[in-house]
């Protein structure tokens, strides 16, 4: 049967999302290393097990917090028991949202959403309250596998993000993904 693009990855398959062929392809630091400093404050938002979170928790340094973001409290379960291990708890929160709703009340200066716009059912008012809570000069990274998501649907998100008040940046690039840069409109 043919995958819903909408369909949500269960928690069953956080490993595909978090092993070491992946870390050979996709170096988190490498991806994101450029748009965090110590102390920031970041949103992972559809955080999985947590590749991109465990990163950026150790690049925002022991002043810094990632807000982790998940509708699966499974898959947030994950992340807090690799945290724990790594010692790197006191940085993260973890954040149960609903599936058409974030609710977090912090500003970040960088968002991220590597692989899960393309699962959000209403991305709209998924981006409108994304978009609401960057700071001025905050940025937010969205990164779509190609496989999944086509070159219309992702400049369909690409249009959805503009009237949400975003605007582009760059086009970062990498081989397998769609990603663009935004920022909140000045
Ligand atoms: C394909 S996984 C990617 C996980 C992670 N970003 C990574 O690259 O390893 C997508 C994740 O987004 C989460 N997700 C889907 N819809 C969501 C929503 N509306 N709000 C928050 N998380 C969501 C899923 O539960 C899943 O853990």
């Amino acid at each position: 049967m043919e995958k819903k693009s909408t369909e949500v990855c269960p928690y069953q398959r956080a490993w595909t999302l978090d092993n070491w062929i992946r870390k050979l392809l996709q170096n988190p630091y490498k991806i994101v290393g450029e748009y965090i400093k110590e102390g920031q404050v970041i949103m992972d938002l559809g955080c999985g097990p947590g590749f991109f979170s465990l990163a950026m928790a150790k690049l925002v340094g022991e002043k810094g917090k990632v807000i982790s973001v998940d509708i699966q409290d499974e898959m947030l379960q994950i992340l807090r028991h690799k945290s724990e291990l790594k010692g790197l708890n006191s940085r993260i929160i973890f954040h149960k949202a609903q599936p058409g709703k974030l609710g977090i009340s912090e500003m970040v200066d960088f968002a991220l959403a590597f692989y899960m716009v393309h699962e959000v059912p209403d991305k709209k008012s998924f981006l409108i309250e994304v978009a609401s809570h960057l700071k001025p000069d905050g940025r937010f990274l969205i990164v779509e596998p190609k496989f999944h998501v086509s070159k219309s649907n992702f400049d369909n998100t690409l249009e959805l993000a503009r009237s949400a008040g975003l605007e582009q940046v760059s086009e970062p690039k990498f081989s397998f993904d769609r990603a663009v840069l935004l920022k909140p409109v000045s």
